[in-house]
């Protein structure tokens, strides 16, 4: 088990409505993926904590690279858990 977690910069303002969209669609692929975590909207940045299988958190952090409503982003930590 592997955990990734990073802040980044919102390109834009969310509503609420994008932010339930956003959450819908990241809770479905989520749980096909296998993976959960937690995320932090606030002041316009986030920050999210991801954890599953290594491979299939690094495939989807490269995938968010192309993620049009973030602006940069900076992973700040990762643990390999048993
Ligand atoms: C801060 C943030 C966190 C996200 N977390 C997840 C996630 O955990 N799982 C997931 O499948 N998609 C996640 N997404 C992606 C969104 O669900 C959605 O697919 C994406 O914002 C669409 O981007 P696009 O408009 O560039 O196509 C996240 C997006 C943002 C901005």
């Amino acid at each position: 088990m592997y955990t990734l977690t990073y802040e980044s910069v919102a390109a834009k303002e969310f509503s609420n409505s994008e932010m339930d969209e956003l959450l819908q669609k990241a809770r479905s692929n989520n749980l096909k993926l296998e993976i959960t975590g937690c995320l932090i909207y606030y002041m316009g940045g986030f920050i999210q904590v991801l954890e599953g299988e290594k491979e299939v958190i690094k495939n989807f952090i490269q995938k968010s690279r192309s993620i049009s409503v973030i602006e940069k982003s900076i992973c700040f930590q990762t643990t390999t858990l048993k």
